[in-house]
């Protein structure tokens, strides 16, 4: 099912179909919600297993070069001394002194003059002052002195003496399990390691709904390369692999694009980093990452250890400490640009709402309804068709409302098929297929449903 260009969806519009459709809801509202923070509801949750089951499959399962792990959230805290994020992992936070709003000082500063000053403080607060840049909340220009804050989580572990943090990029976990790996897996360089989890983030600021939170998943991949190999190449089809991995998310070449971090701007680790930037409704911004860490980490985990983190080759018995290429892809970052792709206003009929999501990805892959609810043979029908149908496919039962009304919220959820059972089924065994995206119906024999979707998804 192809998916044509579209008008660009706002930002509300994609917030008030996924609270009023079971996508995401705001958490804990009962208690007047929580540090924007976000509960994934029964569609949502769906939708990112689905996600997470596609980039499962396209990069661990499918490849002979990737393994998959699951690592712990809180590490030995000395890994991210060795890593670099317990000093350098800032942001700069500045405060109004009128109406005491927080801002990061970086963004409110390109927002004002469109000038990138991330990291430089001394700029910041040069820029702050000089721009006479005002507090979006009062207006007001009598900022505090901007400052850098640490943006790790800190936590405690009983029986261990100070602080230890929540991971804030599932990398850090990759890292220390390197020499686990190579001990264990006959692996042979290169080959790449992937994980999908929760990091955490101390942001200044969480806004644009689940595009920047404080607790997120990211999906990661660290690429052990040979200190020598054609780590260009490697990169590119990285890159290239990421933009795939977009176009399965249902999202069109017209909606990315690709921007290469200036020298200046990179992070510690970083010798070489493109983002794969989406046009979110607020703007291009970073949807994955692309960086070729060099063998920074490994060579700084084996230094702060004292633990031999080279490899040897088992064929040429040379021994190196490998490079790495890292494939970074935000996953609720995947699903607000999957949302925001698929949403779709049928202006040919009745401005019903489509999210024309690929079948892959769609929460509830067929939906089944008996034509009325208080028809006995009909239902008991109905319930035969879901679980058969359900052994296979994720299907809903919906015996709510009228048929129309029942495809439209169908369509709001992205369903790609609808089956409805009438009368004509308890005669002759056939059903009404209705199709998503073109609407068309068909009559299939129940025995052919199987066959049919199979065929057709
Ligand atoms: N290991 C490299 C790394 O963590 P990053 O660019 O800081 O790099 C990787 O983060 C990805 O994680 C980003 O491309 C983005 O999709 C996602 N991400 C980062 N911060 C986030 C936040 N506060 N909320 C949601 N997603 C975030």
């Amino acid at each position: 099912m192809e998916k044509e260009s579209n008008p660009k969806v706002s930002m509300e519009e994609i917030v008030s179909l996924c609270k009023r459709r079971g996508f995401i809801y705001p958490s804990c509202e009962i208690y007047g919600g929580f540090a924007n923070s976000y509960s994934y509801g029964p569609y949502g949750a769906q939708l990112k297993k689905n996600i997470k089951d596609l980039w499962w499959n396209k990069f661990i399962e499918s490849r002979r070069d990737m393994l998959g792990i699951d690592g712990p959230i809180i590490l030995n805290p000395k890994v991210w001394e060795a890593s670099g994020h317990t000093s350098g992992f800032n942001d700069a936070m500045v405060d109004c002194k009128e109406c005491q709003s927080r801002y990061r000082a970086d963004h409110l500063v390109l927002e004002s003059t469109g000038e990138d000053l991330e990291g430089n403080l001394k700029g910041l607060n040069k820029a702050l002052l000089e721009k006479k840049i005002k507090c979006p909340n009062c207006n007001k220009h009598n900022w505090a002195e901007a400052r850098f804050v640490n943006m790790m989580f800190k936590t405690n572990v009983n029986g261990f003496e100070g602080d230890v943090f929540l991971r804030p990029e599932t990398a850090g976990s990759i890292f220390v399990e390197f020499k686990a790996i190579i001990d264990s897996m006959r692996v042979r360089i290169p080959f790449g390691i992937g994980q999908i989890g929760k990091a955490f983030r101390n942001e200044i600021i969480a806004r644009n709904f689940i595009f920047r939170l404080r607790e997120f998943e990211q999906m990661e991949i660290e690429y052990f390369i040979h200190p020598e190999a054609d780590w260009e190449s490697i990169f590119n089809n990285w890159l290239e692999s990421q933009e795939e991995f977009a176009a399965e998310l249902g999202i069109l070449k017209s909606e990315i694009r690709r921007y290469q971090h200036p020298k200046d701007k990179l992070s510690h680790y970083s010798k070489k980093t493109v983002d794969i930037e989406y046009d979110f409704p607020f703007g291009f911004s970073e949807l994955y990452g692309l960086a070729n860490r060099t063998d920074f980490d490994l060579s700084s985990h084996q230094k702060a250890s004292g633990v031999e983190l080279s490899y040897l080759d088992p064929i040429t018995n040379e021994r190196y400490i490998p490079h790495v290429i890292e494939p970074t892809f935000g996953l609720d970052r995947s699903i607000l640009a999957a949302l925001c792709s698929a949403y779709t206003i049928d202006e040919a009929n009745d401005n019903r709402v489509v999210l024309k999501f690929p079948y892959k990805i769609a929460p509830i892959k067929i939906a089944i309804f008996p034509l009325l609810k208080n028809k006995e043979d009909i239902v008991k029908k109905a319930l035969a068709v879901f679980d058969s149908l359900s052994k296979h496919f994720n299907c809903e039962f919906d015996d709510n409302g009228n048929i129309g009304k029942r495809y439209r919220r169908q369509d709001e959820i992205g369903t790609p098929f609808c089956v409805t059972i009438d009368f004509d089924t308890l005669e002759d065994n056939t059903v009404t297929v209705r199709d998503r995206d073109s609407m068309e119906q068909k009559r299939i024999a129940v025995d052919e449903l199987i066959d049919f979707f199979s065929l057709n998804t």
